[in-house]
């Protein structure tokens, strides 16, 4: 069965270029992960590598990228192809992470916006398990995922930003979310999933995560127009989320 994201990639990968991406998504990102200089990363989720290859040049020892959608790494190998960094690309949905791929004990795994793609609790539960078991003892996870303390009554107001956001009432475990992304001249539109704070809590907590945080969105101080990004930071579509992964990790 083809991915979600195959129909959308090249669509989705121009959308890396709006402002919001480099203002908060990247800056945010930069200021969870902190110095990877030396450091093995799994990207998780990685679409075309845009976050993996950021990392490989920062000085990341070793980055290695996995997705579900073979046309999302069929951009990222293209692009590793045309300006080689040495980023090792394999498509594989995250809950279906091969043990050899586990085996490597990284030491910080990425999931930029992975999370909520898990379309039911146990899902989410596998997809942390695996990250889990790809972590070396201590590592670190970090993330995006939706912000589980939206109301749909909070999702109007994006049109700005480049893209909407819908759900039908009542939130709910599990409930569908429907973005609309502007891409050129056209719309692409994918699903995302709800999950309480609660139910990642025990999704990470049941894979050997502690130290579980969640983080507001950051603005990068050196953006010349701050004000333009205030309704996105006042309602933030997501939010960061850590952890790091405790000793032994439970088997399911
Ligand atoms: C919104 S894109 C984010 C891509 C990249 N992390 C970034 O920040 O640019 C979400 C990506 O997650 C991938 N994805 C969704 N569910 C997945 C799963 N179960 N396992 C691996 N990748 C998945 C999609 O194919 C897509 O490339």
């Amino acid at each position: 069965m083809p991915a979600a994201y195959d129909a959308i990639a090249k669509d989705y990968q121009r959308t890396k270029a709006s402002p919001v991406r480099a203002a908060i998504e990247t800056w945010t990102l930069g200021q969870l992960l902190g110095d990877c200089r030396g450091l093995s990363v799994l990207d998780a989720g990685c679409g075309d590598g845009f976050h993996a290859r950021r990392l490989m040049v920062a000085g990341a020892a070793r980055v290695a990228g996995v997705d579900v959608s073979p046309a999302m790494i069929e951009l990222a190998r293209a692009e590793e192809r045309a300006r080689p960094l040495g980023i090792q690309y394999a498509c594989c949905a995250v809950e279906d992470l091969p043990d050899l791929m586990c085996a490597a004990g990284f030491n910080v795994v990425l999931a930029s916006y992975l999370l909520h793609y898990a379309p039911t609790v146990e899902v989410l539960g596998r997809m942390c398990q695996r990250l889990g078991s790809a972590l070396a003892s201590g590592g670190r996870f970090v993330g995006l995922t939706e912000n589980p303390d939206q109301q749909p009554a909070d999702y109007p107001g994006y049109a700005a930003y480049g893209f909407d956001k819908q759900a039908a009432e009542p939130r709910g475990e599990g409930r569908r979310i429907t973005y609309g992304l502007v891409s050129g001249r056209q719309i692409i539109r994918f699903d995302t999933y709800w999950y309480s704070r609660e139910t990642y809590a025990a999704a990470l907590s049941a894979a050997g995560f502690g130290q579980i945080a969640w983080h507001p969105l950051q603005l990068d101080p050196s953006v010349p127009t701050p004000e333009f990004y205030g309704d996105y930071l006042r309602n933030p579509p997501v939010l960061g989320l850590t952890a790091v992964r405790r000793g032994a990790v439970p088997q399911p």
